[in-house]
């Protein structure tokens, strides 16, 4: 699908429409209240790129259900991994929780590798993860999601959250950046 013309300066191609994603969202919501069953969800989502992956998930689930974040950023402008730099942490007791960490896209692994290890410190009741997005041919942390929205190409993403240099995260659908804009 071609991007909106307004983008097709930046943006090679949509990946995944606006439908996709919302039935998609969905199915993942489903799958875990019934995984789940009746327990209450302390769900911690990191800033900023689940943001409107985490609204839509979350009002498809009717389990109980807590919210926390924490700010964690791994890319300072680009699309190389970085340092991991830690901006915002948990604010609720996750001691004893059925937690189900929250992510935009699983990529290297760094991340949720670091982020798993600091959650599990609290001793949770339980420790699951959901992604997006995953890009499995980049992974070097040995790390799997427990529920994952879509499997990706290697390729820089954008939209529905996902970010370049922070922009691009209002797009409604998921699109490809042109490798030109990056390189
Ligand atoms: P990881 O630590 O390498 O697994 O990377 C996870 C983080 O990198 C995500 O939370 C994103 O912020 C960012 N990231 C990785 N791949 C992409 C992409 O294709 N587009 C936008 N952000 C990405
Ligand atoms: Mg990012």
């Amino acid at each position: 699908m071609p991007p909106p013309e307004h983008l097709r300066e930046e943006l090679q191609s949509v990946l995944i429409g606006e439908k996709e994603i919302a039935l998609r969202v969905r199915e993942l919501a489903s799958e875990i209240e019934r995984d789940y069953n009746g327990k209450e969800l302390l769900m911690v989502a990191l800033l900023t790129g689940t943001v409107p992956f985490l609204a839509d998930l979350m009002r498809h689930i009717t389990l109980p259900l807590r919210l926390d974040f924490m700010g964690v950023s791994s890319y300072g402008d680009g699309t190389t991994p970085g340092e991991l730099v830690f901006t915002k942490d948990l604010r609720l007791e996750a001691r004893n929780r059925d937690v189900l960490l929250v992510d935009d896209i699983l990529d290297t692994g760094q991340t949720l590798h670091t982020v798993l290890g600091k959650l599990s410190d609290l001793h949770p009741h339980s420790l699951k993860t959901c992604v997006l997005l995953e890009k499995t041919s980049r992974r070097r942390e040995s790390v799997t999601a427990d529920y994952v929205g879509f499997e990706v190409p290697d390729e820089f993403v954008v939209g529905y959250g996902l970010d370049y240099a922070e922009r691009f995260r209002n797009l409604p659908f998921i699109g490809v950046l042109k490798p030109e804009v990056y390189a």
